[in-house]
């Protein structure tokens, strides 16, 4: 009986130690996952998430004694950090293991006996050097001026007895595996990492056991109850021991190998020799099949720091959510940095992405679109008449969601290789399209109700469409979306094949303007620049379609009737001496005008020369670098800093006047 179903997906995070609180690392590797497990659900595939907590060991049991506790009182009362944090970020585990589990503890103690049984266990007198801290045994040649080469603690000389795990006899096979398998583990560059390890050392066995004496905190082992068993072997088997009593139908997985094995084994890269090199040949001794794929993404600094207690500046996930919404910090750890990576994680990054990705594009396009169907169309999505496509924009729109450049192919491979960047500069590249698509076929000047009905119409429907991507990012975002548009299911019901199709949006359908998704969020430097203030960090509404002109910063025509604006041709151009960005104009405005203007770093003096230019000609002359400067040229600069001149579409004369 084959009772492994081809559409299951099983993905895991590391079980994190319970000897510290959650920071934005174990929130990023967890919110990977999550993405993952959603896109997944959606696909219509039986989906088990797994994550959990890593009870036992030295650390632990370190931890507690400095809380006089008991390690397992500790535990319960670290768990809840997580637990707690997992659910603020909308973490869709189905299960969450506590290695402390009586479940867990009997599939450890099976297995060990298992391996001793079939030969891949020996008990042998050990002597070698010890890093209490790490956990970790060293032989004289790894010492680092005779510390650990690892951390750099002073290590202890330990001779005892000990069971080894026989690892060493499973290196030539490990190696042909990674080679035969070239996506077992990845980024590429750790892959090769792995093989290069393997290629250049010679694996030893596994110390398996530590004596009670020295440590009681862990599993006993089976056959020899003055032991308990190592740390890593205990929180390794967690991925397997869940299968059995813990997820979805965990009676068939123990009765046969439903979720065995997993298809990602998601881990940070500083634990990726345990997974690739431990975990595999464990799994080879028992004779069970690999997991699909072990992938280990980069690190997150914090302001070019390494995130550490005595710094100070580890950044506690939960602050973030209460400050920015849960949605925010998902789409930042995501959209910033490949996964794969290191990361260096920023509150000033954060809040560009949100004002700009969150507030500007996303939120806009929600918010115009709704606006417009509110005042166009009572609140009603429109019938559009598809005869009407005014040149073919429509089915530009449209073509984003069809089967030819289709966004849920796309999607699939990007997830399918954990690109979660790609994935959501994918959908934002729909976005900002659907952003342009309003600037360019202006509907608030058109007459045609058809064509007017067709525009609203695909601005609707696209957004339902983009929602559906955007949901295993952001879930509560992307439903929210649907609730204004006036869909009442969830996404996470969904199936993506069924659901993503153009024209789902059925017309009449009526809309629930709500808030602002994502308000923009004033920073210190834009307090202080408009209200002269200091400037907490505040949020304030946005400018958008539903708010009136006058409301944001208005001047009147006589105002701006006072700037005179003209075209003016550029002569000449020189680079100011000792200068970097500024380069002196002779500008030709129907009289003959120098200006000094900080383009250098992007602009070579020699490409200005005869070009037209727009030109502020009655400006107070000012003095740059000792330089005189009788007005100045505009040009624009956007949020990622691109620079760019403004110059007349068509020829017209020097001097000619801007309005
Ligand atoms: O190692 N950047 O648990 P742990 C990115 N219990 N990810 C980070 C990070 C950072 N700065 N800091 C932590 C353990 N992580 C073992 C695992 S698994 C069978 C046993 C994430 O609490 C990342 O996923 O030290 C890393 O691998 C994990 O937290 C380590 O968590
Ligand atoms: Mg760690």
């Amino acid at each position: 009986m084959d009772l492994k179903p081809s559409n299951k997906f099983y993905v895991t995070t590391p079980i994190y130690y319970v000897n510290d609180v959650p920071h934005i690392g174990h929130a990023y590797t967890t919110i990977a996952a999550d993405i993952l497990a959603r896109f997944n659900r959606i696909q219509g595939k039986d989906v088990f998430f797994l994550t959990g907590t890593d009870e036992h060991g030295q650390k632990v049991e370190k931890a507690s004694q400095e809380r006089g506790k008991t390690p397992k009182e500790h535990a319960d009362i670290m768990v809840e950090n997580f637990k707690s944090l997992w659910k603020k970020l909308n973490i869709s585990n189905n299960a969450f293991i506590r290695t402390t589990d009586t479940e867990h503890i009997k599939t450890v103690q099976g297995l060990i006996q298992l391996l001793w049984d079939n030969g891949e266990i020996e008990k042998r007198q050990y002597s070698g050097w010890y890093c209490t801290p790490d956990e970790r045994f060293w032989t004289e040649k790894d010492l680092v001026n005779g510390n650990c080469p690892d951390c750099g603690r002073a290590v202890e000389q330990i001779q005892e007895e000990n069971y080894f795990f026989l690892m060493s006899k499973y290196q030539d096979r490990l190696i042909k595996y990674i080679e035969d398998n070239p996506s077992y583990i990845l980024p590429e560059t750790r892959r090769n990492e792995v093989l290069g390890f393997l290629k250049n050392n010679t694996l030893g066995d596994l110390c398996i056991s530590r004596p009670k004496a020295r440590l009681s905190w862990g599993i006993t082992f089976p056959f020899d109850d003055k032991f308990v068993t190592y740390v890593w072997f205990d929180a390794l088997v967690n991925y397997f021991s869940a299968t059995r009593y813990l997820a979805p139908h965990a009676e068939r997985a123990a009765a046969g190998d439903f979720w065995w094995p997993a298809d990602h084994h998601l881990v940070g890269k500083d634990i990726l020799t345990t997974h690739a090199v431990y975990w595999s040949t464990m799994l080879m001794a028992l004779k069970f099949p690999l997991p699909n794929n072990i992938f280990a993404h980069g690190w997150w600094t914090v302001d070019g720091k390494k995130m550490s207690k005595s710094v100070g500046n580890v950044v506690d996930p939960n602050k973030m959510i209460d400050n920015y919404g849960t949605d925010a910090f998902r789409y930042f750890l995501f959209r910033e940095v490949p996964f794969g990576l290191d990361g260096d994680f920023s509150e000033d990054a954060l809040v560009k992405r949100i004002n700009t990705d969150l507030a500007n594009d996303l939120g806009n396009l929600l918010s115009r679109t709704l606006t417009m169907i509110e005042k166009y169309r009572e609140g009603k999505v429109p019938q559009p008449v598809e005869s009407l496509d005014r040149e073919g924009m429509e089915k530009k729109i449209k073509a984003w969601f069809g089967p030819a450049s289709c966004i849920s192919a796309d999607c699939e491979d990007f997830l399918r290789q954990l690109q979660f960047n790609n994935a959501l500069a994918r959908i934002w590249k729909i976005i900002s399209e659907s952003n342009e698509y309003i600037a360019a076929s202006v509907p608030w000047k058109e007459t045609d109700e058809g064509v007017l009905s067709n525009i609203l119409y695909t601005l609707a429907e696209s957004l339902r469409l983009i929602s559906i991507y955007l949901y295993p990012f952001m879930p509560d975002t992307a439903n929210n979306i649907w609730n204004q548009l006036g869909i009442a299911s969830d996404i996470s019901s969904i199936n993506l094949e069924e659901t993503a199709k153009w024209g789902g949006l059925k017309p009449g359908t009526t809309t629930q303007k709500g808030e602002q998704l994502f308000p923009r969020i004033e920073t210190k430097k834009e307090t202080e620049k408009t209200k002269g203030g200091k400037g907490a960090m505040t949020e304030s509404g946005q400018a958008s379609a539903e708010q009136k002109p006058e409301e944001i910063n208005l001047i009147s025509i006589e105002d701006f009737a006072k700037v005179k604006l003209k075209i003016g041709r550029v002569l000449e151009a020189e680079r100011v001496p000792k200068s970097k960005k500024l380069i002196k104009l002779q500008v030709d405005t129907g009289e003959q005008r120098q200006i000094v203007a900080g383009i250098g770093h992007v602009y070579a003096p020699e490409d200005l020369v005869g070009k037209l230019i727009a030109v502020v000609a009655n400006l107070q002359p000012a003095k740059l670098m000792g330089v005189e400067s009788q007005g100045m040229l505009l040009a624009a600069t956007d949020s990622d800093g691109v620079l760019s001149i403004l110059m007349p579409e068509k020829n017209v004369k020097e001097g000619a006047t801007i309005k």
